[in-house]
């Protein structure tokens, strides 16, 4: 079939085979330009591994250090002429890729959540790793299946307290309005924070520590945002970021855990905002990404998915020295997001931005070209006329 975009909203209910591959294909070549990081991590989990964050740490193990991967993701295949989600496209791509190259890698495509999965990846470690030295955990879900109780959580997107107002951008359409958010009532902050919390993480690690799959000395890192002053309300004082409290809370427990097994470490890293999936389904933040990304590239030092994890893993998880934690604990890697004159030029821009000037006040054009990337259009070399098929069995 011909396939080419179709969005709907914040979403794109289609992605592109070839062009999926030639994404992960620009990634790969960014960490190998970038030469390698030694000694990095020899085996490694990463624990939603198809597309953003995970997707990039995985290829910087993997293409940065040589890296054995285990890849856990939720993907749709492709089903009756509907072409599959990117992150099945990107995670077959990845794996060729790897295999190409004499690196180990295998995908386990299931919910993470669940007992069985677990198992599932427990069992592989065993036959195939041995044990793991690194464990990524980067999943953004909107569900999750309580494991214990059978009580189906879904996470919201919502301020906790009181309505929040701002404007937000729809970016398919250009249009800037104002939004109202109604806060989240007490039954969804809990909700959101059994899904997005830290909650599965621990369940994880513990499963690979009682398994005695973790190797001395691993080191386990999980993601978190904070952000600006503008995006407080829907994200870090919101439901999302009180999960994160919890992610926080759980990392500070997976640290001890690690460090009585043999010195290892687990922390959460402080990404910049970007364009993925989970962060265009946020009101209010796409149209602080679109001013970001304008006021990064002119200062040269915007920075995509790939380029963040590269340089978590080059510049602090394995730069042979310690890791550089803020006063909460936390490894840094929003710092060029976060220097107060770029956040106080998005004040200064932020008031002004309107339907009309979107395109000269904002990056909004440069904002759609990373979001149809990551469905895999707009890729240079990929003939989208072409037929292709959609159809491709995970490896
Ligand atoms: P994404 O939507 O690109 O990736 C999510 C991954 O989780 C995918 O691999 C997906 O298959 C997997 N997944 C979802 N549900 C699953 C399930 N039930 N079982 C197995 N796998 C599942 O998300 P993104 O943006 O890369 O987020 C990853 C982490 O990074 C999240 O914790 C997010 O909060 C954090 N982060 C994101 C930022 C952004 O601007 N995008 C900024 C800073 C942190």
């Amino acid at each position: 079939m011909i396939i080419k975009p179709k969005v709907r909203g914040f979403v794109c209910v289609t992605a592109h085979p070839t062009g999926c591959a030639a994404h992960v294909q620009e990634w790969i070549d960014y960490v190998k330009a970038k030469g390698p990081i030694k000694p990095g991590p020899k085996k490694v989990l990463v624990i939603g591994a198809s597309t953003g964050y995970g997707l990039a740490s995985r290829i910087t193990a993997a293409f940065g250090s040589g890296a054995a991967t285990l890849g856990i993701f939720f993907e749709r295949p492709s089903e009756e002429g509907r072409p599959a989600t990117p992150g099945w496209y990107n995670s077959i791509a990845f794996t060729n890729a790897a295999r190409a190259a004499g690196l180990y890698a295998k995908n386990i495509m299931g919910d993470a959540f669940t007992d069985e999965i677990k198992q599932q990846a427990l069992n592989l470690i065993r036959a195939d790793m041995g044990q793991v030295d690194l464990v990524i955990y980067s999943l953004a879900a909107p569900r999750r299946t309580h494991p214990r109780t059978g009580v189906v959580h879904k996470s919201c997107l919502k301020p906790v307290g009181a309505p929040y107002t701002n404007k937000t951008v729809d970016t398919d359409k250009g249009i800037v309005s104002e939004v109202t958010i109604e806060p989240a009532i007490e039954a969804e902050v809990a909700d959101t924070a059994a899904v997005m919390g830290g909650e599965d993480w621990e369940m994880w690690m513990n499963a690979l520590r009682d398994a005695n799959l973790l190797a001395p000395g691993a080191t386990s890192v999980a993601y978190s945002y904070i952000g600006p002053e503008v995006t407080w309300a829907i994200y870090k004082n919101g439901t999302i970021g009180l999960a994160k409290n919890d992610l926080e809370r759980a990392g500070s427990s997976i640290d001890a855990s690690l460090k009585a097994l043999g010195g290892g470490r687990a922390f959460i890293s402080v990404n910049k905002a970007l364009v993925t999936q989970a962060s265009s389904a946020i009101p209010v933040v796409p149209l602080y990404i679109s001013i970001l990304y304008k006021l990064m590239k002119a200062r040269g030092t915007h920075e995509g998915c790939i380029e963040q994890m590269q340089r978590l893993f080059a510049t602090q998880l394995y730069n042979g020295k310690s890791l550089t934690l803020d006063s909460g604990g936390r490894v840094r890697v929003d710092d060029l997001e976060m220097i107060p004159e770029i956040q106080a030029a998005v004040r200064e821009i932020w008031p002004t931005v309107t339907t009309e000037n979107l395109e000269q006040t904002t990056d909004i054009a440069g904002y759609r070209v990373e979001f149809l990337k990551n469905f895999g259009f707009g890729l240079a070399g990929v003939d989208y006329d072409a037929e292709v098929e959609p159809h491709v069995p995970m490896i």
